[in-house]
């Protein structure tokens, strides 16, 4: 035994904690503050408290029930062993024929990747394209976990600054400026976490372009795909077949607890992604696979739809009832379930500001630093899983707290 490099002296069983350390690279990775925020509204809900949470990333609805008949009989049917490493080849054939339904594309099932989440898709990608050193370029603000798996895994996360004219997105201009000689690739969300804009298509062709011309990567995160209220809800994999395209079951199909996800990947790349899908997770999760295939099927998306509908009847509630107050929204969030709201008219510290509402008022909400740095501390994010009437005491109790 040693401690700090010396022999322990007199026994074998050593209690001194200094010989332990943590990786630098785990050490590094920075916690989200909307812990802190869950943390104490748990707390204020255990004195009794009523607690109003805007600031939780997943739908409120329970899995569909025929996902869950389904997840069911496959465990009745003990379906329990371990799929291939790149999935089912039956999800695989089916999200294939979903892309011929939903966008007229015909894919090859073999370039489809079924993965743990969008997570374990958002760590393939990185694992398979950048080596340590280089960078990946991401929208300032976007969801946090992007830079910190790109940290993490040794690659470096540059931060874009995006802003309302660029619809919150990146675009040709913005990355050509950040692109240098070890950037391998930019990755955009669309819609996006936390703005829920959505890339014009013209955008993202004119970004596509630019990233082949550097030989690098583009990775879309289409995981709000489906939760598109008025606009076409398109596919990158329309405008170019060379970007990584990924996906996930958590957000329109409501699956985020199942943990699957896809990704959809030029042919070249797909042995490799099999090798390193079979020694990080071995195989996604089978039960979720099976369940999964009823999830795209046609009976099961006329109850997604409707939920999709009822974000859209929420988004039209909060969005006019938050500016009316004097929050501003200076694009209107198209997709997902989201609204990244200037709060600059209450506080130039969202974070304290988030805190202090939610202890006066019991209404959570998600400050701007958790989305990166760039005008953060004037930003909050209110998602809106809850339902009408949830959110109606909740602005209620927002205008109380900014009159005060
Ligand atoms: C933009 C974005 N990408 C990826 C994820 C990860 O999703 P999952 O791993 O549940 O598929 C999330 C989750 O909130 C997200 O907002």
């Amino acid at each position: 035994m040693h401690v700090n490099g010396n022999q322990c002296p007199q026994t074998s069983i050593c209690h001194s904690m200094t010989s332990r350390k943590l990786s630098s690279r785990s050490e590094q990775l920075s916690p989200f503050h909307v812990m802190d925020i869950l943390a104490q509204a748990k707390a204020l809900s255990q004195q009794g408290r009523e607690i109003y949470h805007l600031e939780i990333g997943e739908p409120d609805f329970a899995t569909a029930e025929p996902i869950v008949d389904a997840g069911i009989d496959a465990l009745k049917q003990y379906k329990t062993h371990y799929t291939p490493a790149l999935g089912l080849p039956e999800l695989r054939a089916a999200l294939a024929a979903h892309y011929d339904r939903k966008f007229s594309l015909s894919i090859d099932p073999r370039r489809i990747i079924i993965t743990p989440g969008a997570s374990g898709a958002l760590q393939l990608a990185i694992l398979c394209l950048l080596d340590a050193g280089e960078n990946v370029l991401m929208a300032d603000p976007g969801y946090p976990c992007n830079k910190n798996i790109a940290q993490v895994l040794a690659a470096e996360a540059i931060a874009v600054p995006v802003d309302a004219d660029n619809n919150y997105q990146l675009d040709a201009k913005s990355v050509s400026q950040h692109w240098n000689s070890r950037t391998r690739a930019a990755m955009v969300a669309s819609p996006s976490n936390p703005t829920g804009t959505i890339l014009p298509r013209d955008q993202l062709a004119s970004l596509c372009r630019f990233v082949e011309k550097k030989q690098g990567c583009l990775i879309v995160d289409e995981i709000y795909q489906g939760l598109v209220y008025e606009n076409d809800d398109y596919t990158a994999l329309e405008v170019s077949d060379e970007c990584f395209v990924i996906n996930s079951f958590s957000k329109y199909f409501g699956m985020t607890g199942w943990r699957l996800g896809w990704m959809v990947v030029p042919e070249f790349y797909v042995d490799a992604i099999d090798r390193v899908a079979q020694n990080i997770y071995l195989a996604p999760p089978t039960v979720s696979q099976f369940a999964a295939l009823t999830a795209l099927q046609a009976e099961t998306q006329i109850i997604l739809d409707a939920r999709r509908d009822e974000f859209k009847k929420r988004r039209d509630f909060l969005l006019p009832a938050l500016e009316q107050m004097g929050f501003e929204v200076a694009v209107k969030p198209q997709g997902a379930f989201y609204i990244y709201a200037n709060c600059h008219r209450f506080t130039d510290d969202s974070f304290s500001w988030v805190k202090n509402l939610l202890v006066e008022q019991g209404v959570a909400l998600t400050p701007g630093i958790d989305f990166g740095n760039h005008l953060a501390n004037i930003h909050c994010r209110f998602a809106y899983t809850q339902s009408l009437e949830i959110l109606q005491q909740a602005v209620d109790k927002i205008d109380a707290f900014i009159r005060t």
